[in-house]
């Protein structure tokens, strides 16, 4: 099946049962300074599970764009994936199990005609403490649809896990059968919503045990063993309850469902195929990326590895680009550039040694454009933004790879170096080493990045006369003049204004901020004095190694605060005493080490985004 096919009956099936079609939601999150991207279907309609009416009523469907920057690392095997779409419906105080499950049933059985005996179901097993029961009224209602088709499905309780035991439903506890943005029950903060779900997987069948090397190996196999074999494709939420402050659940004023399907995974079951990437929507770019590397996709497993990684990642960034995510150094960006960086270096394990972005970017699209029409206008643009990075990433690699051949032994002093000199990325340092049996932790590169802070702070400022040389010195720049806005906007506006995003170019930086209406003339030109006034001003740009509480208490300021780690790197801008400072925020760098390198600055742009959001523009 075509995966436009998968989408339009999804949607004309709700359709059909009364649900309004909403389209997705933007890749980043408008609003939800918490998470750098949406994850799930359910992020947008946070609002609606707890009361306030959806202005389309109470039952939605839709298909949502995702991101899950924290599986970068995991795409290799055959389902694991960064971008995806997930098909979404929503009762927001309206139906609750019986139709979602009588619904959902119908659908995968009778409109995408997957056959019922190889699906099989989990339900959340109740947890005493929390004086949640276990999900009985699911497997009653799973009992009695599987009945219809034939099927006798009988319930296991699978607390001790011993494999399929003739069983259609299993029982889990809340570490695999309970939603909430913040995971399990204990994970969930004071006023967070969640409830328990139930799971749907297909089954590929026993010779379709494929991970090897699964930490699961020794284990009988069972639904969510990880083996390969059975694969989840979709998750109905029962999203019902409200952490309490006594760390306790009380029910919601109403019953909500939150149903979210793996549109690929979806598609990989239609076509009783256990691997994501043969399915229609990735098979045109492995098959693209067979013709140029003169290799097979399904030549070995490390093959496959690295197809699926190019494969993944690119999508990823073109669906990023058409959000507006850009290869930068911060926030979004960075993982744009991240992904970018990968998949130039996983092309090149499978022999693509030339440059290859710029022309697989309008196949990715051509597989979209049907459906998200505005990527066809955005085309040119994203197809030069990243093969400038790909571009820009090949010189990096070839001067980092030189260096690194010289050293038998990587460690952390090696990785800041080859980071200091060449722009070349931690990660890569990393995997290069794991690959040689080595490692080199994060820690160690941090104590090499600190000591040379010290240093350079230390040292004289004879720096600044050369400056740095390479192709970073305009983003670095703007990167700094990132935090000069950021806080004349505060100083001018006032302290409401939030720093949403932000995205550089070697011509350019765009900022997004709250602020309730567009600016005056007068304050832009406000704005644009104060900044050129502080960098006239050649303020010290300093970074400090601290405790995130520290960091906060001290005034450092931090939109994604949740983002960050225990220790954090926080960067002032001001002369003087510790207190009289322009701009304090927890960052991970780049900066300039004096105002005065960010040069005369001017604002170009100020326009709206959408509700309550800001764009300035500034070159
Ligand atoms: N929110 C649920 C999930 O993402 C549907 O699995």
């Amino acid at each position: 099946m075509q995966a436009n096919k998968l989408k339009q009956l999804y949607l004309d099936f709700y359709k059909n049962k009364n649900h309004q079609i909403v389209p997705s939601s933007s890749i980043v999150p408008e609003n939800d300074p918490t998470t750098l991207f949406t994850g799930s279907g359910m992020q947008p309609m946070m609002e609606y599970f707890l009361g306030v009416p959806h202005p389309k009523g109470s039952r939605i469907v839709d298909i949502q764009k995702c991101f899950r920057s924290q599986d970068i690392e995991e795409i290799g095997d055959n389902r694991h994936i960064t971008f995806f779409e997930m098909l979404g419906n929503w009762s927001f105080g309206d139906y609750f199990k019986n139709e979602q499950l009588e619904w959902l049933f119908d659908f995968l059985v009778n409109k995408i005609n997957l056959d019922p005996k190889k699906l099989f179901v989990t339900v959340f097993s109740g947890n005493i403490k929390l004086n949640i029961d276990k999900d009985l009224d699911s497997v009653e209602i799973w009992k009695k649809l599987f009945s219809k088709v034939g099927i006798e499905a009988i319930d296991i309780d699978h607390s001790q896990i011993n494999g399929m035991q003739a069983g259609r439903i299993f029982y889990f506890d809340e570490k695999y059968n309970w939603w909430s943005r913040a995971g399990v029950p204990d994970n969930m903060p004071a006023g967070e919503p969640g409830g328990p779900d139930s799971e749907v997987f297909y089954d590929f069948g026993a010779d379709k045990k494929i991970h090897e090397n699964s930490l699961f190996k020794n284990q009988v196999c069972h639904v969510n063993c990880d083996c390969g074999r059975f694969l989840e494709i979709c998750n109905s939420v029962f999203m019902q309850y409200r952490k309490q402050n006594d760390g306790g659940f009380i029910e919601l004023s109403q019953r909500n469902v939150d149903f979210g399907g793996g549109f690929e995974r979806i598609l990989a079951a239609i076509n009783d195929v256990n691997d994501v990437f043969m399915t229609s929507i990735f098979k045109d770019i492995i098959e693209y990326l067979e013709m140029i590397s003169n290799k097979k996709y399904s030549e070995s497993e490390k093959n496959k590895r690295s197809f699926r990684v190019v494969a993944d990642h690119l999508r990823a960034a073109v669906m990023l680009a058409a959000d507006g995510v850009y290869p930068s150094n911060k926030e979004q960006g960075y993982f744009s550039r991240r992904l970018v960086r990968r998949s130039v270096r996983y092309a090149k394990m499978i022999g693509i040694n030339d440059l290859f972005i710029k022309d697989l970017v309008p196949l990715i699209i051509g597989l979209y454009q049907d459906f998200y029409p505005d990527l066809l206008s955005k085309s040119n643009e994203i197809q030069n933004v990243l093969s400038q990075e790909e571009k820009k990433f090949a010189q990096t690699i070839q001067k980092g790879l030189k260096e690194i051949e010289k050293h038998s032994v990587l460690n952390g002093e090696i990785a800041f170096k080859l980071y200091e000199t060449h722009g070349f990325p931690f990660e890569l340092t990393k995997e290069i080493a794991q690959e040689k049996g080595q490692t080199v932790s994060l820690e160690s590169f941090q104590k090499a990045q600190k000591a040379h802070a010290d240093l350079s702070r230390s040292s004289s400022s004879q720096k600044f006369k050369g400056g740095l040389q390479d192709s970073s010195v305009e983003t670095t720049r703007y990167h700094t003049a990132t935090h000069l806005l950021h806080a004349a906007l505060r100083k001018i506006l006032g302290k409401h204004v939030e720093q949403k995003g932000s995205n550089i170019t070697a011509n350019r930086l765009r900022f997004d901020f709250s602020h309730p209406k567009a600016l005056t003339k007068e304050e832009i030109i406000e704005v644009e004095n104060q900044i050129n006034a502080w960098i006239t001003e050649s303020l010290t740009v300093s970074v400090k190694y601290m405790k995130k509480s520290e960091a906060l208490k001290s005034g450092a300021i931090a939109f994604f605060v949740e983002k960050y780690p225990e220790d954090v790197t926080v960067y002032t801008i001001g002369n003087g005493t510790d207190t009289s400072w322009v701009s304090r925020e927890l960052c991970g760098g780049p900066h300039v080490e004096n105002t005065s390198q960010i040069g005369h600055i001017q604002i170009f742009k100020e326009q709206a985004i959408s509700n309550g959001i800001r764009r300035i523009y500034l070159r």
